[in-house]
Order: structure tokens, then C-alpha cells, then sequence
């Protein structure tokens, strides 16, 4: 599939957007974990999260699903049975390394596959933890890239000092710790996003937290059965909050998305970019905040992310480099040379598919300097395989003169299943929902400093 993009009509609508990707493997996996039946509203039916769905089928969980954004995960009380072939975890990094965590509890052996593209992916950031738990894991690829086999069993809790901002790997170690005896800490460099610690907790699971920002989980838990509301992605809903804020005028609303604050760090980029953004949370019942996001766009100037931001907008990147090309002034990211160990090397893919819609862009080890702002022009450019690479090249054409093709796109099923319809509400102002602006009535978004 190719998406086929022409330059945005005035945006003024609201929208809302698929469930959180994140918060959807999670959910599920606990609930799996639980000691009864679970229903999950909201769930994000995407092929990353179905990969979830289907290993855990494969380990014995009965999971039905009444329609494509529900699921009735019933909870075994934390048996699971060994798998009869190897487990598929296709394109998902997520699913592959929290199974990997869950897996390393169990006492039968089981291998974890996936395509070309998570083979390149590296896996040593898990296995090391996972082996100092006392799991016999193995990566089969060369220079610890998968297949994984993991044979798992007795597990001892560890306080693992992680080298990298990861929440997969933060997720990982916390649920083998589930199953360690003892307690099982986690300390990372900086704050990744907390959404298994809040899932631990909303299912009465015990964890801790301590003042330098670990973060612990008590073995020898089960998961209390609870249903769960999935809050709509903001990582997905970043894709249009960059649209509006790029265009001097332009105005959405997004409601019902997760406003996590490990997970807001966009909003507070776009605000030093000069859009104008406000948020409102409106329920904190099932601890991860959900609420509203309002944006109204302006001309956007250059900006700085680096440090403890890029962890926290890791996936939103792609789409920001966007934003910067169409800044005045220049946009740096630095320290996101975890974004070359994504889906794709998400550095040379923006830096590449930049370059070939005019715009000025140096490519550095760990990020990216972009000089804007760029008359960007019309082209085909390839999504890598990568998801966010498709979508945040969607969003570049909305900008550009003439017709932008973003070629092989299906990727963006991977965590944005109805992306090409979302799209054409902003191609086309007939299918736009005018909104009243409810902005006064909203909180500005956090600032951070620069
Ligand atoms: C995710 C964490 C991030 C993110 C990925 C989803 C998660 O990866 O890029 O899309 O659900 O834990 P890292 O933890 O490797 O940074």
C-alpha cells in the first residue's frame, strides 16, 4: 500500500485516536497473569499488539474478543503452558522483550521469533538482566540479536542498573521479578514511560518507587482480575498534534488520549515551538491519566531536545523532525541514538526521506540538525518498514507542494490500524469536524526548560 499526500486544508477539527500500543501489551499480559476474567475496552488491535495476544494464546490464556477493540483475557493465576511451537513476535521489539521478561519465569523452555527487521534489533539489553535472574537465555542471532531461547525457572530478585532509558527493558526485569523471589529493582539512567509499574499497581500488584526513581516489584504476586479501559495513544494522536501546530492557524482537538506525564514530553516541545497547547486530564480512576489535548498552530521556531525529554518522546521523534523542518531556526536532537535501534534507523530514514523533500538536514551519531525552514517539495519516499517513518512522512506531505507517496506503508498497521482514514479527514475539509476551541478552559501544557 502507498499513502498519496497533497498539501492540508485549513485543519479545524477533533479527533480521537486508536488505544495506547504501550498500555495495550501490558494490559493484556497482566491481565493474563490475573487470577480471573478481565475485559479490556479499548484495546489497540494492531498487528504489534495481536503478536502480544497470540503468543499469550499460545501459552495457554484464553483470549476472546468480542469485537476488535475488546478483549476478555482470562487470567490463570500465572500458569502458563509451555507453547507447542515457536512463538511469532513478528515486527514487535515490545512483545519480543516482555515475553522475554515473562517467559524467564517459567520452567519450560521457548523460542521467540520475528521478522527480518526485529532481527536486527538487539536483544543483549534484556538477556543480561534476565541471566543475572538466573534465566538460561540465549540469542541465536549474531551479536545477541534474536531468535531468543529462554529456558527459565527460579529466579532470584536482582536491583539492575539498567545503561539505557528503556521501558521494554524496564518491563522486562519487572516481570520476570514477578516470578523472582525477593524483590526485583530497577534503576534507568532517566525516566522511561511508567506504564507497567501503573498496570502492577491498577491490578494490586505491590511495587515501589523510590527517590532516586528505581522502581520495584515484590515477587511471588498474582494479579488481582480486574477490567480495564485502554486510553487512546498519544504517540499516534502526535502524528495530527504536529499537523495542527505546524500550520499558523490550524486547530484540533484530541479527546480521550493518555496523558501520562512519561508520556507528554511532545507537548511540551511543541509549546517552546510557539503552538499554542493546552491539556486537561479528566479521569485518573485506572491510574494512567486520560483526558484532552487542544492545539491551535503558529509559525513554529527551532528547537533543542536532548537529555532526559528523549526517552519520554522516543517514538515522536520522526514526526517532531518534521516539525523542525518546518521551523524557522534550526531544530537539534541529540542523544536519541537509541532511534537507530528501532524498527529502522529512524536517523538516516528522517535524515534521508528529508533530504529528498528539500530539506536541510545533518545527520549526527546521535540525532539530528535540521535547518528549517524548508519549502518542502512533493516526492516518493520509502517508509523503511517503519511505521512512524510512514506516518511522519504523511504528515511532511501535508506540507509539501505537489503529491508526496510514502511507498510500502502497510507498516503503519503496526500500531495505527485506520491511519489512511485519519488521513483523509486532513486531506479533506468535508470530513473535517469543525470544534468549538475550548481553550481557556484548559491547563497549558507543561514547560519543560530547554
Ligand atoms: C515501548 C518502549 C519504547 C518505544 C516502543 C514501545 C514500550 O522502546 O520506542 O515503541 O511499550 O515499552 P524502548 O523502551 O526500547 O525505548
Amino acid at each position: 500500500m502507498e499513502l498519496r499526500v497533497k498539501r492540508a486544508p485549513r485543519i479545524d477539527t477533533e479527533i480521537t485516536v486508536p488505544g495506547d500500543k504501550s498500555i495495550s501489551h501490558r494490559a493484556v499480559i497482566i491481565a493474563a497473569l490475573s487470577n480471573g476474567p478481565c475485559t479490556l475496552r479499548g484495546f489497540l488491535p494492531s498487528e504489534d499488539c495481536m503478536r502480544t495476544v497470540n503468543a499469550l494464546r499460545a501459552l495457554g490464556i484464553r483470549i476472546e474478543q468480542p469485537d476488535p477493540n475488546t478483549l476478555v483475557v482470562h487470567g490463570k493465576k500465572r500458569v502458563l503452558t509451555p507453547p507447542k511451537e515457536e512463538i511469532d513476535c513478528g515486527n514487535s521489539g515490545t512483545t519480543m522483550r516482555l515475553l522475554a521478561g515473562l517467559l524467564a519465569g517459567q520452567t519450560f523452555e521457548s523460542r521467540l521469533v520475528g521478522d527480518a527487521a526485529l532481527y536486527r534489533r538487539p536483544m543483549d539489553r534484556i538477556i543480561a538482566p534476565l541471566r543475572k535472574m538466573g534465566a538460561d537465555i540465549l540469542a541465536e542471532g549474531p551479536e545477541q540479536t534474536p531468535p531468543i531461547r529462554i529456558h527459565g525457572g527460579s529466579l532470584r530478585g536482582i536491583k539492575y542498573k539498567s545503561p539505557i532509558a528503556s521501558a521494554q527493558v524496564k518491563s522486562a526485569v519487572l516481570l520476570a521479578g514477578l516470578f523472582a523471589k525477593g524483590k526485583t529493582t530497577v534503576k534507568e539512567p532517566s525516566a522511561s514511560r511508567s506504564h507497567t509499574e501503573l498496570m502492577f499497581n491498577y491490578f494490586l500488584v505491590r511495587t515501589a518507587k523510590d527517590d532516586d526513581g528505581s522502581v520495584s516489584v515484590f515477587g511471588d504476586q498474582v494479579p488481582e482480575s480486574r477490567d480495564f479501559a485502554i486510553p487512546g495513544d498519544i504517540s499516534s494522536a502526535a502524528f495530527w498534534l504536529v499537523a495542527a501546530a505546524a500550520q499558523p492557524g490550524g486547530h484540533l482537538l484530541v479527546r480521550d488520549i493518555g496523558l501520562n506525564d512519561t508520556r507528554t514530553a511532545v507537548l511540551g516541545v511543541l509549546v517552546r515551538m510557539g503552538a499554542q497547547v493546552r491539556e486537561a486530564v479528566e479521569d485518573v480512576d485506572q491510574l494512567e491519566p486520560r483526558g484532552i489535548v487542544e492545539v491551535t498552530g503558529a509559525p513554529l521556531k527551532g528547537t533543542v531536545i536532548q537529555g532526559k525529554e528523549v526517552p519520554q518522546l522516543i517514538d515522536e521523534l520522526p514526526v517532531l523532525a518534521i516539525a523542525g523542518a518546518l521551523a524557522n531556526g534550526t531544530t537539534i536532537i541529540r542523544h536519541a541514538q537509541e532511534l537507530r535501534v528501532k524498527e529502522t534507523d529512524r536517523v538516516a530514514a528522517i535524515a534521508h526521506n528529508l533530504r529528498t523533500m528539500g530539506a536541510q538536514i545533518i545527520e549526527m551519531s546521535d540525532g539530528l540538525e535540521i535547518h528549517g525552514p524548508a519549502p518542502l517539495r512533493g516526492a516518493r519516499v520509502a517508509s523503511f518498514g517503519d511505521h512512524r517513518i510512514a506516518m511522519a512522512f504523511a504528515v511532511a506531505g501535508l506540507f509539501a507542494d505537489g503529491e508526496t507517496i510514502v511507498q510500502d506503508a502497510d507498516c503503519v498497521r503496526e500500531s495505527y490500524p485506520g491511519f489512511e482514514t485519519a488521513l483523509e479527514e486532513f486531506t479533506n475539509p468535508k470530513r473535517m469536524r469543525t470544534s468549538t476551541p475550548v481553550i481557556g478552559s484548559l491547563s497549558p501544557a507543561r514547560l519543560e526548560p530547554e
